[in-house]
């Protein structure tokens, strides 16, 4: 008898490793170090749950994963069980998503609010918060100290530091210096870096938070003619088809004083192979004049599961692992990724590793927002316009007056005059 309940609770352990081991599988970014990063949190996930995980990557321009994404959405396609999801993307994915409030425990309480009331649609929780993101600037400190300059406080004064330095350098031998580089590619990322400028001359947010389309103003016609002013000046020609790992490559083989970027760039920059290693300052992005603001567009990545998942709990289960306070600390000591738990920025490990993390918390709790919730399903459309026609303005073929004009005209006929 003893022996026959000794063979069956035997029999039916192995059973629940062999019958309900499953796989389910994931999208995660490359962006720096993230696939890493993914890999390292997906397995101790499955060590924990005996489970398999698959993990399928993604290209690394946000235009292009979100076309990926639509297709196989669109198409119902089981393939992937979650999705790692762009922070302007809940409302137009949303539907595709489960309700994560069943799985979370309220674990989303301990979120920043802003982001988790972006990320629920129709009251349903469509995604949990994994990393925030926010645009800074990036300096060399070794260079401004050689050239006795401080880190600029407006754009102006950026040119004029970045010219300067660039200029020295060049002629001390260094013929491959530039001043700033950035995200001057027509896609996502440009949208990002000129809504910085936009808003940092107080020139508003493309469409406001009422719907109303704000973008064909004097003060974002200034933020554009400045921005063209340096292609080809203290940018790079190339700059127009950079991303944002483009721009770090060129920062990073110290070939540049200042660069826009988000903050999974400090820990790339900071590694031991970094020629640059130790040398890099962050601070707020200047503004634009005496008058203007220092704006960081808000980024960040969040975890949803699809509807068309065979497995919602397990998928669930790995998202809420993967968001965990744990793996949120493990990863902003790694790889300098923004917490989106707030209790974070005041631990002393995560502090010491990202030391910004505590001196630019403002531009992290209070980024400047893209319009994605006030033009819903339209946004990547409003986007896109914005991008191609600040992208016209960079390359000389409009100027911004001709190109914000146009921009307007686009953006009524998009939201059907106003109504998104
Ligand atoms: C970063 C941001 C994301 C943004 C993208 C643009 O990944 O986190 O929100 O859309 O850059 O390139």
């Amino acid at each position: 008898m003893k022996r026959s309940i000794i063979g069956a609770m035997f029999a039916s352990s192995l059973l629940s490793v062999s019958a309900f081991a499953e796989t389910i599988s994931i999208s995660c970014g490359a962006v720096g170090q993230e696939l890493e990063l993914c890999q390292q949190g997906v397995a101790a996930w499955e060590k924990d749950t005996g489970h398999t995980v698959k993990i399928v990557t993604t290209p690394n321009s946000t235009t292009e994963r979100l076309a990926l994404y639509q297709q196989l959405l669109a198409a119902g396609a089981n393939d992937i069980d979650v999705f790692q999801i762009d922070v302007i993307w809940p409302g137009i994915l949303g539907n595709h998503f489960i309700d994560l409030k069943p799985y979370s425990n309220g674990d989303e309480a301990s979120h920043f609010p802003s982001i988790v009331s972006n990320n629920t649609v129709k009251d349903r929780l469509v995604a949990m918060p994994w990393f925030t993101d926010a645009g800074v600037l990036y300096y060399r400190t070794d260079l401004l100290e050689k050239y006795d300059e401080e880190p600029p406080e407006t754009w102006e004064a950026l040119t004029e530091t970045a010219e300067k330095v660039m200029n020295g350098e060049r002629e001390a031998g260094n013929d491959k210096m530039w001043g700033f580089v950035w995200q001057g590619r027509a896609y996502e990322g440009l949208t990002c870096d000129a809504l910085e400028w936009v808003a940092s001359y107080n020139g508003g947010t493309i469409v406001d938070q009422d719907g109303k389309i704000t973008i064909n103003n004097d003060n974002a016609k200034q933020a554009l003619t400045t921005a063209a002013g340096w292609v080809d000046t203290i940018s790079p020609p190339g700059v127009l088809n950079y991303g944002e790992e483009e721009a770090r490559g060129v920062f990073q083989t110290g070939n540049a004083v200042f660069m826009r970027n988000w903050p999974y760039a400090w820990s790339l920059g900071n590694s031991e192979d970094s020629p640059i290693k130790g040398n890099i300052g962050v601070v707020a992005l200047p503004k634009g004049g005496d008058d203007g603001s220092h704006s960081g567009t808000l980024g960040g990545w969040q975890l949803a599961v699809s509807k068309y998942s065979k497995n919602p709990e397990l998928a669930a289960s790995l998202v809420m692992y993967l968001t965990s306070l744990e793996e949120q600390k493990r990863r902003a000591i790694v790889g300098s990724y923004n917490p989106t738990i707030e209790s974070l920025y005041e631990d002393e490990e995560v502090l010491t590793a990202v030391p910004f993390f505590g001196s630019l918390y403002d531009t992290f709790a209070n980024g400047t927002p893209r319009p994605s919730t006030a033009t819903g399903v339209k946004y990547n459309q409003v986007s896109n316009a914005f991008w191609n026609a600040t992208h016209s303005v960079l390359s000389g073929s409009k100027d911004a007056d001709a190109a914000l004009t146009k921009l307007q005209k686009d953006l009524k006929r998009i939201s059907r005059g106003g109504r998104w």
